[in-house]
């Protein structure tokens, strides 16, 4: 990577770091964007990530969270790149007025600098995530609105972004008071919701909705299949991960809120199309296939777009 791209440089070798298991998910990731980029046809193209990924040392982490099937780096990509395109409709819908971006569970991903030239001045961007991995990444990623913001690969010259980072867990009342609550507010949460108990997940988005006068969520859902026989999965084998939520009707998420209803939803098994689950990550392991032939295997992993 040349100098000059944004992310930041150490003179003192990778950055050794002890993160929780669930935080350590933020890898596998940073870890599918860095081989996408390098890949013959990139799905997201995300050129900063292998750089951030040197940045650290990932000796101490779960090896499982380096996975090298190809179909993990598909997974992570369209989903990311479904999740931007709608960031992108809300953002194109509201160039006249405040509105704010709450990301919440942002790890290490850098789409704040992604979005950026969909963002006006009118944008106030938050990233949010657990204290740990937000100190990490202050050591790593300049905030988009700092003089050295990563332009290459974006966008020639693009106004600074009213951006602000928090460490807080999500599941805390306490941050709720920083999210403007007098304009639409866009909610992006990738990753997040399968790690929440259904208790936890609800009661966040019953008080995003109670919060704020209007807005959208953009979220990702694993089915009951895989929170059932989370234990199965190679991924977290060794670790004390475990998906907890899991959503065959998007609606049932609707159901959080009066205010909140379901605009779309987009199945990974239709954006990763394939006979049984040849396309998909093998999540379920070497069962997969076995476990694609139930009913229930179609909602396995689910986009959903919520208004309010
Ligand atoms: C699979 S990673 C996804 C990270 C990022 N969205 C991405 O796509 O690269 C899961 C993320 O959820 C975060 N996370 C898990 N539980 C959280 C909580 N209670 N509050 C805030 N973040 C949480 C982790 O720290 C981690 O960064």
């Amino acid at each position: 990577m040349e100098p000059g791209d944004g992310i930041k440089d150490s003179a003192s070798g990778p950055i050794r770091v002890k993160l929780s298991p669930v935080e350590e998910t933020m890898m596998l990731t940073l870890w599918s964007r860095a081989r996408d980029a390098a890949s013959p046809k990139p799905v997201l193209g995300d050129v900063h990530a292998q750089k951030i990924l040197d940045r650290v040392d990932t000796a101490s982490f779960s090896p499982t969270m380096f996975p090298g099937d190809s179909r993990y780096d598909d997974y992570i990509t369209v989903r990311a790149k479904q999740l931007d395109e709608w960031c992108k409709t809300f953002l194109e819908a509201h160039t006249h007025e405040p509105i704010a971006v709450l990301h919440l569970a942002c790890g290490l991903d850098l789409r704040a600098m992604r979005l950026q030239p969909w963002c006006g001045e009118n944008v106030h961007w938050i990233d949010l995530d657990r204290p740990e991995v937000v100190s990490l990444r202050r050591r790593l990623i300049p905030d988009p609105n700092s003089a050295a913001v990563p332009r290459r690969g974006y966008a020639e010259v693009l106004p600074p972004l009213n951006y602000r980072l928090l460490g807080a867990s999500a599941t805390d009342e306490s941050w709720i008071e920083e999210i403007p609550h007098d304009r639409p507010l866009l909610v992006i949460a990738e990753g997040l919701f399968p790690y929440l108990t259904p208790e936890e997940g609800t009661a966040l988005l019953r008080r995003l909705v109670k919060h704020v006068v209007s807005g959208c969520v953009v979220m990702d859902t694993v089915g009951k299949i895989l929170t059932r026989y989370t234990s199965f999965m190679p991924l977290f084998r060794g670790t004390s991960v475990r998906m907890k939520w899991g959503v065959d009707d998007g609606e049932e998420v609707a159901r959080c809120h009066p205010r909140l209803y379901l605009v779309e939803t987009v199945l990974f098994r239709d954006l990763l199309p394939g006979m049984f689950a040849s396309a998909a990550p093998p999540c379920l392991g070497v069962l997969t296939p076995v476990f694609s032939l139930l009913p229930s295997w179609r909602t396995y992993g689910q986009l959903l777009r919520l208004e309010f």
